[in-house]
């Protein structure tokens, strides 16, 4: 994965030459102050968002009549400064309209999926200002975006060294409105492309599996194709690539995203080794592999559930690291045998201190 091929992918990089067949968006430069913003540690929705925090006004029936009395307005020196970003927010309002009211937003190359179990709704679909606020704020794939965006590349060092342009120049972030699209998990397939040959396809959601894919698992690969050599092919401008596409109905397919050719991108059902080495197709096929869960394993964990709870409790509870449940409960017992200790030491003062009562009356 190179600097370039990353920044191939960027939404505003190749948004224009495929409009056609994406799912509608606007791109809007993301402020400086805004970036800063969604760097701070915290959330704290900007004023006017439509949620904002904002420092209540003094009104008589909060008012004490005793001056010396602390009431909560008097810690409002520790709360937060609430930001401001009016024209950016106006931009947000307009584009929201123009996409029909429901928005899925994202920045270069991430959506905050990973926050979606912050929002009111549990998803994605934003219809106000403060909505998409809130997912940015809380989602780490958008901090990736903003920080570590080249991290894993293989020239990303070396650029650095020879100060080169690449990643020198200050980069450009933008945020990505998307009309809200209802998506059907069943019909998302990922493609992988590796030295401009259409290697691989992998259901999306490889944690649920839909028995229609395996009925139609020629359809599926045909229609991809066809989309690839047809959309795809020859005006994507790498050779080692990732992209997501749709397929609605029979024959329409819809392109989603894409994505660099790296451990950046999850590999779904292949692995990164499999892919690297070069898919070996068994039947000589020139057609892509094509990857589907093939049948019913029962409630998978979704790939997303990593990131709403702590690690810790994931390993401890499907008992993948059983160091972890045995430190937990260690734990647990010397809390429990400190607190019985404690409890013995308060009964110890006690007793002390009516010991000394009674010396000193008697
Ligand atoms: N406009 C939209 N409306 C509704 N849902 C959408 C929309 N765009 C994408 N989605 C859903 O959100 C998922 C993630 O979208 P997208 O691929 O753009 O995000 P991403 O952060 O680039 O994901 P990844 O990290 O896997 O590449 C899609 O698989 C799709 O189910
Ligand atoms: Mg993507």
């Amino acid at each position: 994965m190179k600097v370039d091929d990353v920044k191939k992918c960027s939404f505003q990089n190749w948004y224009s030459d495929f409009k056609k067949v994406t799912i509608k968006s606007i791109i809007l430069p993301l402020p400086d102050e805004f970036v800063s913003y969604i760097l701070k540690d915290g959330i704290v929705l900007p004023k006017n968002s439509g949620f904002g925090y904002s420092v209540p006004a003094n009104d008589s029936d909060t008012e004490s009549d005793n001056d010396t009395e602390e009431t909560w307005e008097d810690n409002e020196e520790d709360e937060p400064e609430a930001p401001e970003f009016l024209d950016f927010d106006n931009s947000i309002k307009d584009a929201i309209e123009t996409l029909d009211g429901k928005v899925f937003p994202k920045l270069n190359w991430s959506s905050p999926r990973d926050a979606s179990w912050i929002a009111f709704n549990n998803s994605c679909c934003c219809t106000t200002v403060s909505d998409i606020y809130l997912l940015l704020k809380g989602s780490n794939f958008i901090t990736h975006d903003l920080t570590q965006s080249y991290m894993l590349c293989e020239d990303f060092n070396e650029l650095q060294l020879n100060n080169s342009e690449s990643t020198d120049q200050k980069e450009k972030f933008y945020l990505v409105l998307r009309r809200w699209t209802e998506i059907d998990p069943s019909g998302e397939f990922r493609c992988f492309v590796q030295n401009g040959v259409f290697i691989g396809i992998s259901q999306r959601e490889h944690s649920l599996y839909f028995d229609h894919i395996d009925h139609h698992k020629d359809a599926i690969v045909e229609d991809i194709v066809n989309f690839y050599q047809h959309h795809i092919q020859s005006k994507f401008p790498c050779d080692n690539y990732i992209f997501d596409v749709y397929r609605k109905t029979k024959e329409k397919v819809y392109l989603i995203d894409f994505n660099p050719f790296g451990v950046v991108t999850e590999s779904l059902l292949f692995s990164w080794d499999e892919l690297n080495g070069g898919l070996i197709k068994p039947d000589g096929s020139s057609l892509p592999e094509f990857r589907y869960v093939e049948n019913d394993r029962g409630v998978q964990p979704s790939s997303l559930s990593h990131h709403a709870i702590p690690r810790d409790i994931i390993d401890i509870s499907s008992g993948e690291d059983s160091f972890k449940l045995v430190d937990l409960l260690k734990l647990k017992i010397e809390e429990q045998n400190k607190a019985h200790n404690d409890d013995s030491d308060e009964e110890w003062k006690v007793f002390d201190e009516r010991i000394s009562f009674f010396s000193s009356t008697t």
